[in-house]
């Protein structure tokens, strides 16, 4: 089924510069042709895709006039198609009317399996508790450009004047294996689960869908927008959309966005877990806490847990609220003193502060303090309007004393956090990232 022209484009997406500067060796370019395709898939004159399938799951996501969706899709496959028009006539696979109709069919066995949604916009809100693997594809004409997904599930709420006891229940999609394990709780530490809580999903993908938490279109308390503890997730080409607390990772978290888009105002990266963002953008709706904010965690073993951001660009939202953030939005701040969060490489428009990251406030509780050597809020190699080593450099107050909070990581210093594989880590503290998609690994 893999045609020569997928051969072909897979070899352009090897092809990568490589340059002596960066700490990320076969990187040296800041924006690699990786993934960049030649061969465009022609559209014909209905808008329908034909021609070659360039990805692993293309054939299964790209419509065709000339054969039902499911035809080319992985064994253990569902549909979601909210008509019903497609469903089997043979009873090879099952039809649903919603995305969570058709997580809930599928077993809890080891078997991967895999959810294709036809395009259309889906209000609902998304849990997923199974362990195995579990694909869901939104069917695109170009799998390879996020600008066109077809797919929107729009859901969620906010947890304004706390009206919820956590902000887990208001995320548009959640993967944890229980309830327990996708609470955030309060405090230094947050909650902390049973001992007995299993692990949830070891291989989660979602490729070319956008999640809106949409209940106000302004920060109006944590609407997450994607919920992860206790599973490993890959988002490829996905949009996530609120205002506050946009992406939340949770305690044994992984989450790895490969050309995705993030908006979000306040405080929009938080978490325990770890995150990786590549190639993706981070759209500043407005300026308020900071981008970033971390809780890092005591274990027996040395973690590295945190937020790393790599060859995106942190931008504002838009032209029109741009001109009104010019060097007012903060990198991060400590949500506890063992944060750490670091962004290589990246473009920053001119609405990044200065000083970079700011202190949790100028009175900050003992738990949300810089302290040096254990709080990370790092920087390597930024640039654009908003990228200022001079401005990094200057103090500010913390507790009535004067501190420099942004840390520019030498190559060498950043090298120990420069891929993926170095950073993900399973329950027990070993390295973990057979999880990612070797298609969109450009490390
Ligand atoms: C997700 O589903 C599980 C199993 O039904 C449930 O216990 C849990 O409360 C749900 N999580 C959220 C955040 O609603
Ligand atoms: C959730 O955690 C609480 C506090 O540790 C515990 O009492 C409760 O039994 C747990 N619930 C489940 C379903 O494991
Ligand atoms: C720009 O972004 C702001 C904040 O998200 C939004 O309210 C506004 O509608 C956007 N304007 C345009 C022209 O898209
Ligand atoms: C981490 O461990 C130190 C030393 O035991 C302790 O003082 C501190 O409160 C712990 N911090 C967190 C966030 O658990």
């Amino acid at each position: 089924m893999l045609s020569k022209g997928y051969l072909g484009s897979l070899c352009l997406l090897l092809a990568i510069p490589v340059s002596e500067s960066s700490p990320f060796g076969r990187l040296l370019e800041r924006r690699s042709t990786f993934d960049k395709r030649t061969t465009l898939p022609s559209i014909d004159g209905s808008g329908l895709r034909t021609g070659i399938h360039f990805t692993a799951n293309s054939a299964c996501q790209i419509p065709s006039p000339d054969y039902g969706p499911m035809e080319h899709c992985p064994q253990s496959s569902v549909l979601v198609d909210p008509t019903l028009k497609h469903a089997s006539t043979d009873g090879s696979y099952d039809t649903f009317t919603t995305i969570q109709a058709a997580i809930d069919s599928i077993p809890h066995n080891s078997r991967k399996w895999t959810i294709l949604v036809m395009a259309g916009t889906y209000h609902e809100q998304l849990n997923v508790t199974r362990a195995g693997p579990l694909t869901i594809l939104g069917q695109t004409y170009d799998p390879l450009d996020k600008a066109k997904n077809l797919v929107t599930v729009i859901g969620g709420t906010a947890n304004y004047n706390s009206r919820y006891t956590d902000n887990a229940f208001t995320s548009t999609l959640t993967v944890a294996p229980n309830l327990n394990a996708s609470l955030t709780g309060a405090g230094p530490t947050g909650f902390t689960p049973p001992d007995d809580t299993p692990f949830g999903n070891t291989d989660f993908r979602v490729y070319n869908m956008d999640f809106r938490n949409t209940e106000f279109d302004i920060s109006n308390g944590p609407a997450l927008a994607i919920s992860i503890s206790r599973a490993n997730a890959g988002l490829y080409f996905c949009g996530f959309y609120s205002y506050q607390d946009t992406v939340y990772i949770g305690k044994l978290g992984n989450a790895y966005f490969y050309r995705n888009e993030i908006a979000g105002q306040t405080d929009f990266l938080y978490g325990f877990g770890t995150a990786w963002i590549a190639y993706s953008k981070l759209l500043m709706r407005s300026c308020g806490g900071g981008v970033t904010a971390w809780k890092g965690t005591n274990t027996t073993f040395e973690n590295t847990y945190g937020v790393y951001i790599s060859l995106t660009d942190v931008v504002a939202a838009n032209s029109t609220i741009a001109t009104s953030m010019v060097g007012r939005c903060a990198l991060g701040r400590p949500w506890n003193y063992l944060h750490r969060s670091i962004f290589m490489d990246c473009y920053m428009d001119a609405s990044i502060r200065p000083v970079g990251y700011i202190p949790w406030s100028s009175n900050a509780a003992w738990n949300q303090v810089v302290v040096p050597g254990q709080t990370l809020l790092g920087e390597y190699d930024s640039y654009g309007p908003g990228a200022n080593l001079a401005g990094r450099a200057q103090t500010q107050t913390q507790n009535g004393v004067q501190i420099v909070v942004t840390t520019e990581l030498t190559k060498s210093e950043v090298k120990e956090y420069s891929t993926p594989a170095k950073v993900f880590m399973d329950p027990n503290g070993k390295l973990t990232s057979t999880w990612i998609d070797t298609q969109f690994y450009p490390y």
